[in-house]
């Protein structure tokens, strides 16, 4: 169901936004916390409103809901551009990532508590079936899609989830500098770090 395959996305994006406002200190932790957190967030986003919000703002019903729910997710957009800075040290930033944390978890209550039940009603079960098959597969390729940008996380080829690539540098063939191991890895040029 189309339901349970978005909760397991909001589950990793709540355990994602604990980390990521407990972290202190070790900025390269931060750092990889708030890229997963990022590549999660735009991932989920597009495949919801792709496989749950376009079908939903074409029910009457369903108007209101798909507005504010994509409302929402351009305002995370705009936290998630603020927060893309390099230093992540600096006053104001783990300030404006308690604030995405709570719109974030303000959005996914809403979607859970209220949204979903109303994608329930205006939804026939065999479209809610398709849905769930399609957000299934348009969530790994847009997380292979928004990961490719940056050179420390990678998705895993067997969960389909954003993890850090730290495993994957380690390996012989992609060791030495940044450039030689994007080339390796059929990348032109070296992918962001922010
Ligand atoms: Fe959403
Ligand atoms: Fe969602």
């Amino acid at each position: 169901m189309i339901f349970e395959a978005i909760r397991e996305s909001h589950d990793l994006q709540r355990d994602l936004c604990r980390k990521l406002t407990a972290s202190r200190g070790d900025m390269a932790s931060r750092q990889l916390l708030f890229l997963q957190l990022k590549v999660e967030l735009m991932a989920h986003a597009a495949a919801e409103e792709r496989h749950l919000y376009v079908p939903l703002l074409m029910a009457d019903g369903g108007l209101d809901a798909s507005r504010h729910a994509l409302h929402e997710h351009h305002q995370v957009d705009e936290l998630l551009e603020d927060l893309s800075v390099r230093n992540k040290e600096q006053d104001g930033w783990i300030a404006t990532a308690k604030t995405l944390s709570f719109k974030v978890r303000h959005h996914l209550k809403e979607e859970e508590s209220k949204f979903f039940q109303l994608a329930g009603r205006l939804l026939p079960d065999a479209k809610k079936a398709q849905l769930a098959a399609r957000y299934r597969r348009e969530i790994v390729r847009m997380r292979k899609h928004y990961a490719a940008e940056f050179e420390s996380i990678a998705v895993s080829g067997e969960t389909g989830l954003v993890k850090p690539a730290k495993a994957a540098a380690d390996k012989p063939a992609t060791r030495g500098s940044a450039s030689a191991g994007a080339q390796l890895r059929g990348h032109a040029k070296p992918r962001r770090t922010r």
